[in-house]
């Protein structure tokens, strides 16, 4: 057992709802607090003397009293198993071409599949760890990871392998998604639902036997799979018991609907959505997941996050980290920025990255403070846990546990 504080503040985001909005005088905040863990789990938390007094014998990790300490945060996002970059479509969009542009000139999606083929297992488990490490240092301890830039057997196992791989070596939890229906590859000798059923026939059965994923997303739009074909896909993909996600409503609205319909856990961008659809998520039990780091990346408009939490939606904030449309990282930055345009409260931030994107992925073992819950929690040396958001990243995790474990960064 374990004694962990004092801290100036313990934000826990315990005893809030699940959906829409939130304002800051709901969080609960401990002042003087303290963490008790027992193997790996949250015994209880509260003021630190009291606990200090109620459990003599438990060891103590004392920090300086200077600290916040917050649930850990989950990214329930990202694309960061990849080989390359793509610094040059970057160049060329601020030069005026359009992502869409790009992707048809050799670049986009297309190339980082080029660059991620070329890879070796090792490099790309090299490269994964080291971003992994990265998103550890700004306290967040829940990574969801994408494949999708293989796009054939070969190469989507070899992406779900590595990220299979790096959950041996991290202590962080790694969450793999097959994203096989990223984009048709150019190599395919057929139409995109023949892309499709190859993925259903040839890449998820092998994905299931060597237990490489339990999530299965596509991108739809206009430059990749087609509502009709999409909505078939993911009905089939479910029927093979594979949990769904979707890339909706990116650039053109309309698949957001699907992503409901087929009960997807998440509908991912949503930058596109109308409001008529933004109620029909909103109602749903599907997530709607904004994806600031994308907007970022593309100079695109924000995804309405301010209308989803008041339409009563569950509403995660995920970095999207990837090579081509949100090459950022920072989900701190991002998230910190999308409150300034959204009007977004802290309480609403905070859950977004904490338990209703954990929500996302499933897994409500995590991301508040309290009793039995899993002891990832991360400090910043500060008094006010408002300075977090307000210095958009510039303050960095002091310090990040998991399993109440204290993690080198
Ligand atoms: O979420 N929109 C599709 N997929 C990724 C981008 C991937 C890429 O550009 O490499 C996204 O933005
Ligand atoms: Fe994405």
């Amino acid at each position: 057992m374990k004694l962990t504080g004092p801290f100036k503040q313990i934000v826990t985001l315990a005893n809030l709802p699940l959906r829409g909005k939130l304002s800051d005088d709901e969080l609960e905040i401990i002042a003087e607090g303290g963490i008790l863990v027992n193997e790996g789990k949250i015994l209880k938390t509260g003021s630190f003397q009291n606990l200090k007094d109620e459990f003599p014998d438990a060891e103590l990790e004392l920090t300086e009293n200077e600290q916040v300490c917050l649930p850990a945060f989950t990214d329930s996002h990202t694309h960061i198993c990849f080989g390359g970059n793509r610094a040059n479509d970057f160049a060329l969009r601020n030069a005026g071409k359009t992502y869409l542009e790009i992707a048809e000139t050799g670049g986009g999606i297309w190339s980082s599949v080029q660059h991620t083929r070329a890879a070796s297992e090792g490099e790309l488990l090299k490269t994964t760890l080291e971003r992994i490490n990265f998103l550890i240092s700004l306290g967040i301890t829940t990574i969801e990871i994408k494949s999708g830039y293989g796009l054939d057997v070969e190469n989507e196992l070899k992406m779900l392998r590595v990220i299979k791989k790096a959950q041996k070596i991290t202590k962080a939890t790694l969450v793999p998604t097959c994203l096989s229906a990223h984009l048709k590859p150019r190599d395919f000798a057929g139409s995109s639902e023949e892309y499709l059923t190859y993925i259903l026939e040839e890449i998820l059965p092998k994905v299931k036997e060597e237990n490489l994923a339990q999530r299965v997303d596509i991108f739809i739009e206009k430059s990749a799979f087609l509502p009709e074909e999409s909505k078939e896909f993911l009905l089939k993909a479910k029927e093979l018991g594979f949990e769904i996600t979707v890339h909706a409503d990116q650039f053109t609205s309309g698949s957001s609907r699907i992503a409901v319909e087929v009960g997807a856990k998440s509908a991912d961008h949503l930058e596109a959505t109308v409001d008529e659809d933004i109620r029909f998520i909103a109602e749903s039990d599907t997530v709607a997941t904004a994806l600031p780091g994308a907007s970022l990346g593309l100079g695109e408009k924000f995804t309405p996050a301010r209308k989803i939490l008041d339409a009563g939606g569950i509403l995660a904030i995920a970095s999207d980290w990837n090579p081509g449309s949100a090459p950022m990282g920072n989900l701190i930055t991002q998230a910190s920025i999308l409150a300034t345009f959204e009007k977004l409260s802290t309480a609403e931030v905070l859950a977004g990255i904490t338990f209703r994107s954990a929500f996302a992925l499933n897994l409500e073992d995590r991301g508040t403070l309290e009793k039995g819950r899993k002891a990832d929690f991360v400090t910043f040396r500060t008094d006010n846990f408002q300075n977090i958001l307000y210095q958009q990243g510039r303050l960095q995790a002091a310090s990040v546990f998991i399993d109440g474990e204290k993690q080198n960064l």
